[in-house]
């Protein structure tokens, strides 16, 4: 039995485990926070019989923001102080790659934002659809930048430009716009928008941040996600290059195990700077409501890991009661209340 306060731990801090929340269809839904929410996060701070501190942290596929923002948004929504350090977003782990490439197409995000976040990551050069609109309006027969788009776009000629990688990093705000610049640049001789390809096989990689066909917005049914923009980029780059051409399309996030392993790596630091704990934690508790992405992910941690990861499933978002889960979690609960109940009562 895991004992508060353990061997290595400062007392009344929980040494033994700790929990990670999905935000979307867990924590919070189209924008409001999910009432019980509120409380889960009291029980964590100590609200509980034990007087016992939780560490946890926070894995969203969502983006589109910079992480400073999105826990500024958090923090008003769970009326608790959420910080840098305990959180990761979809695009999170593609900051690892700003090393990597020169000129990045940076698709997604509302106005200008997600070009600050990958700047904000180090990349050097980075271009949006607004910038390709500028230069040869054609490009979107149906999508005309507003004056502010337009001021905002910058001028460039895009003739000799070489597209080394495109990430998609938050959902698109014009899927048909965004989807015609991306055929644009998958058909290109490698990566020149002027220069067409014969073989449709030179263009650069698209790096997605994350794979959910549907999510838990405001709506009673799921929404579409960033996994069938993908979808329908996929297909209609197999339909107009006759099957002939090819690809090369990588997504991060849940349920990716890599993505698990950064959000570990980041509890570490977390619980050492925040909790003064040394020791790894023998549990993470993975709470969320979409089983392809976050029951399928812990789950398949789960299988790698030294430690245990116990997949906690929620029916406030995208899995739907009486349904069968394409991935199933350990246990299924109502909301994140009872998931940080079930998991207190299970230490303890
Ligand atoms: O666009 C965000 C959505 O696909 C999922 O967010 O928090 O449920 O991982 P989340
Ligand atoms: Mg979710």
């Amino acid at each position: 039995i895991a004992t508060p306060g353990s061997v290595n731990s400062p007392s009344n801090v929980a040494g033994s485990f700790v929990f990670a929340f999905d935000i979307d269809g867990v924590l919070v839904r189209g924008g409001k926070p999910i009432p019980e929410a509120i409380k889960a996060m009291q029980v964590l701070n100590g609200d509980n019989e034990y007087g016992l501190r939780i560490p946890h942290i926070f894995l969203t596929n969502g983006g589109g923001k910079t992480e400073e923002q999105r826990c500024k948004d958090l923090s008003g929504q769970l009326k608790q102080d959420v910080k840098p350090g305990q959180f990761i977003c979809g695009h999170t782990p593609m900051r690892e790659m700003a090393e990597r490439y020169k000129t990045v197409l940076v698709i997604g995000g509302e106005g200008e934002t997600c070009r600050n976040v990958a700047e904000g990551y180090g990349f050097k050069d980075v271009v949006t659809p607004g910038d390709i609109i500028k230069h040869d309006a054609a490009t979107t027969p149906f999508r005309k930048l507003t004056d502010e788009e337009h001021a905002n776009s910058r001028t460039r000629d895009f003739s000799d430009v070489v597209i080394d990688a495109v990430f998609v990093f938050a959902d698109s705000r014009d899927w048909a716009g965004d989807i015609q610049i991306m055929l644009d640049v998958a058909m290109s001789k490698g990566g020149v928008l002027s220069e067409r390809s014969e073989t449709f096989d030179e263009g650069p990689p698209f790096y997605f941040s994350h794979n959910d066909v549907v999510w838990s917005a405001a709506h009673e049914h799921v929404r579409l996600g960033m996994g069938a923009l993908r979808r329908m980029f996929e297909i209609t780059f197999k339909d107009i290059t006759g099957g002939k051409g090819e690809l090369h399309t990588h997504a991060f996030g849940k349920p990716q195990v890599p993505t698990f392993e950064f959000a570990y790596r980041l509890m570490g630091q977390w619980r050492r700077t925040e909790h003064g704990l040394v020791k790894p934690p023998q549990t993470v508790y993975f709470v969320g409501d979409t089983p392809e992405s976050d029951i399928r992910g812990t789950n398949a941690v789960n299988e790698k890991a030294e430690n245990e990861w116990y997949s906690i499933l929620v029916k406030t978002g995208v899995y739907e009661e009486g349904t069968e889960p394409a991935y199933q979690p350990r246990v299924t609960v109502d909301t994140v209340l009872d998931a940080v109940n079930h998991g207190i009562q299970r230490e303890m």
